[in-house]
């Protein structure tokens, strides 16, 4: 099998580094990449939310499957424009691909499909914004109802920055969504669809927040780490039931049957898992830390979902023992990110790349905002955590950071369900 990798984050790393290891795969190509993704595929710099360029490509090179990381190709309709081809692609249409790019398109899917979630209230004017605000109480919760990478929610008691958000959202010419807030563990559950059914992968936990114990804004993620321990053993089976099952069901019966990535962002509550967003792809980082610890073979399980039918394909394997991934992230972050500053250690052994690119004299230098994902494997999260943080240690990036408690409070059994 030849396949076409779409992204240049630490997602796509990680996806070519499970990709490469399955024996199915002949050849691997990335567009655009980075300096890392280089190791493992061919780069093509192709625009990747340009529909027929994407397709020009996949033709050019004659891949048998396009796997699309990404949601703006998603969104932008790369995946129908590759299948309008005649080429495998893994990834919602544009249609399915709503479910992530509208918040307001998967609230009216989880309303039809009787999905738990968060109270929500659209506000389009500034006008409605108080009355909004005044009807979940505090804690306040606002989003930007547009694609904005995991930035554009921000959750506080304070009513004046609740409202400054909004308004500054609703000034950029989106609509804002106010939502209730939901108290409880955040899990991100990754499921490969075919359109009809869902098969759920290891539960993960990412770290949105930019600083230790989960303070400052939210960034694209910090690290993650899987399996679970503190999880209710009928995690997976209860978010089956009660979200992934409904809404591929709800999703094809309006026509838009959901193929590739469903990604759950749930919140664990008293009451059981509520949704807090879908993604239509997978997650960065926790597709780091998920994938490494897959022993399915990757090319076959994506080319399933491409094809329409998983049936064969709905008994994963994992491996035993845990897995962390720290993002070491550019100076500013999640602010405008400082680029262009040379990386060393960025070619050790378990250091995922996102925003990283070759310069003229071939150095690895800094060129995005998540620069680098360092992944550690172990018996247990604690192993995982320490290899990790051994990895980083061997970094250099002038101003960069990262978290240093990823995974640190199951690791130390400090997570809890709260009880109903
Ligand atoms: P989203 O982009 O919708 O995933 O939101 C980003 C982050 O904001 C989530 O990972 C949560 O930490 C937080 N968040 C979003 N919605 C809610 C909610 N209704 N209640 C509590 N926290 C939320
Ligand atoms: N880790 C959050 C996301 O991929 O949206």
């Amino acid at each position: 099998m030849k396949i076409l990798v779409i992204g240049s984050g630490a997602r796509e790393h990680a996806l070519l580094r499970a990709l490469h290891r399955d024996p199915a795969v002949t050849a691997l190509h990335v567009a655009p990449g980075n300096a890392g993704t280089a190791a493992l595929a061919t780069t093509h710099p192709v625009a990747v939310a340009d529909p027929a360029a994407v397709t020009a490509l996949a033709r050019g090179i004659g891949v048998d499957l396009v796997v699309i990381g990404p949601e703006v190709p998603l969104v932008a309709g790369v995946a129908d424009a590759v299948r309008a081809a005649g080429i495998a692609a893994f990834g919602p249409s544009a249609a399915a691909a709503r479910i992530e790019g509208s918040k307001a398109f998967a609230k009216d899917v989880m309303a039809q499909a009787g999905v738990p979630t968060a109270a929500a209230f659209p506000v389009t004017a500034a006008a409605e914004v108080d009355a909004a605000l005044a009807a979940t109480g505090a804690p306040y919760v606002v989003k930007d109802d547009g694609l904005a990478a995991g930035k554009g929610v921000v959750v506080t008691e304070d009513l004046t920055t609740a409202r400054d958000h909004a308004l500054d959202v609703l000034a950029g010419g989106h609509p804002v969504l106010i939502e209730s807030f939901l108290s409880g563990p955040e899990v991100s559950l990754f499921a490969i669809c075919d359109g009809t059914r869902a098969v759920p992968l290891l539960p993960a936990q990412d770290f949105k927040r930019v600083g230790d114990g989960d303070t400052g804004p939210n960034t694209g993620g910090m690290g993650a780490y899987a399996p679970l321990p503190w999880a209710p053993a009928d995690l997976v089976a209860t978010v089956r039931a009660t979200v992934l099952d409904p809404v591929i069901a709800e999703m094809a019966r309006r026509g838009s049957p959901f193929s590739g990535l469903l990604y759950a962002g749930l919140v664990l509550t008293p009451t059981g898992p509520q949704v807090i967003e879908f993604n239509c792809r997978f997650g960065d980082p926790e597709t780091q830390v998920v994938l490494e610890l897959l022993e399915t073979p990757l090319a076959g399980l994506l080319a399933a979902s491409a094809a329409g039918d998983l049936s064969d394909h709905t008994d994963l394997v994992w491996r035993d023992g845990s897995a962390v991934t720290v993002v070491v992230a550019a100076e500013n972050y999640p602010g405008a990110p400082v680029t262009g500053d040379v990386i060393t250690g960025a070619d050790a052994d378990g250091v995922l790349h996102a925003g990283t690119a070759t310069d003229d004299t071939g150095a690895v230098v800094s060129a995005g905002g998540r620069v680098l994902s360092v992944l550690g494997l172990g018996g247990d999260l604690d192993e995982a955590r320490t290899q990790a943080y051994e990895r980083v240690s061997g970094i250099g990036l002038r101003g960069s950071h990262h978290r240093t408690d990823i995974a640190l409070a199951a690791a130390q059994g400090r997570v809890t369900v709260p009880a109903p």
